[in-house]
């Protein structure tokens, strides 16, 4: 019937009511997928924490997936289900646009960047010892293969999406061995894309100029390795209003998984607060990466027009709307 499947992971806290409103959002805009909802709540399974096999194969399935925010089980055996998933799906590159948003006044209303993250290695490889006692190691690797695999992605990204700037961000001087190897794999790729400018500049230095002025980076697309982009995506988050705002898409060959980065927000979970926005991108994300462009489009503009008029918006926005009275808007602008 032309429908296309898509896992959906409502995830915990606030993710069933933030994902009953995309729901409702899609459907008004006629998005044309069929939801297929798992859980990906952790059993453990020989003392190690596993992910439900009835999840894992339906993403393998349907090779989409949207998710909302899920709590780390503390435990002994647990680890984080972020990471897991990410690993699981070998999702190589973690894409992070930032873009001020009308109607939530922050120092700054012309933000407009994107941070790719490599994704499944660098300081997250979680090989650590302890050498003696008061003595640890972690080790940060870094393989060719995957920094070439996520700065193709970003040339790639940059292409698609009219960017033309793409800049490696590092610490080279520092790591010269890891993010020198990094950097070896985007100079590689960057002749293959004359079009597009590239250069390099250091993480310390991006923040600081960032935070003082953010046009320079409005037309780029910054690639990194996984611990920096981890903090500098939280980083520019801020300078938009916060992770409420920001979308998030964990990309793979075989599987890609589109999430909202904030947690799970149980203080507020149930009450009817919680505000769907991130959810809403990632999805929105989700949409043009399946070339659902019309909806996307659609959906992007009731929900950004929603914002910038400000009558119905979320607590957190600075509004007095419950999540309902929020998406109630919106699916009006689309026509409900
Ligand atoms: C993120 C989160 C995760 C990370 C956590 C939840 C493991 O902060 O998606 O940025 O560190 O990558
Ligand atoms: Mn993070």
């Amino acid at each position: 019937d032309g429908t296309i499947n898509v896992t959906l992971i409502p995830g915990d806290g606030i993710g069933p009511e933030i994902s009953q409103s995309v729901k409702e959002i899609f459907s008004a805009a006629k998005a044309p997928i069929k939801w297929e909802e798992v859980s990906v709540a952790p059993t453990i399974v020989d003392g190690v924490s596993t992910i439900p096999a009835d999840a894992i194969a339906s993403i393998k399935k349907n090779t989409i997936a949207l998710k909302g925010p899920l709590a780390t089980p503390i435990g002994k055996g647990h680890v984080s289900l972020n990471l897991t998933l990410r690993r699981t799906f070998n999702l190589y590159a973690n894409v992070r646009p930032c873009r001020s948003v009308e109607g939530y006044k922050t120092a700054y209303d012309n933000v407009d960047t994107v941070i790719i993250r490599e994704n499944t290695e660098g300081e997250y490889s979680g090989i650590e010892h302890e050498v003696v006692d008061g003595v640890v190691q972690s080790i940060k690797l870094i393989t060719h293969d995957a920094s070439s695999r996520v700065a193709r992605y970003a040339f790639e990204y940059a292409k698609a999406n009219g960017r033309p700037h793409v800049t490696a961000v590092h610490k080279a001087p520092i790591m010269k061995m890891s993010d020198g190897m990094f950097l070896r794999a985007c100079r590689e790729i960057a002749p293959e894309y004359p079009d597009i400018q590239y250069d390099e500049d250091l993480l310390d230095r991006v923040c600081l100029r960032i935070v003082q002025n953010p046009a320079p980076y409005a037309d780029r697309v910054m690639v990194m390795p996984n611990l920096y982009g981890d903090i500098l995506s939280d980083m520019c988050a801020g300078l938009i209003g916060g992770l409420g705002l920001t979308p998030s898409g964990n990309i793979g060959k075989d599987a890609s998984i589109f999430e909202a980065v904030h947690g799970s927000a149980p203080d507020i979970a149930g009450k009817g607060l919680a505000n769907p926005t991130a959810l809403l991108l990632s999805g929105i994300m989700m949409l043009r990466h399946m070339n659902l462009f019309e909806q996307a489009a659609a959906i992007e503009k009731a929900a950004l027009s929603t914002i910038a008029e400000g009558r119905f918006i979320t607590r957190d926005l600075g509004g007095k709307a419950s999540c309902d009275q929020y998406t109630s808007e919106i699916l009006k602008k689309l026509g409900q």
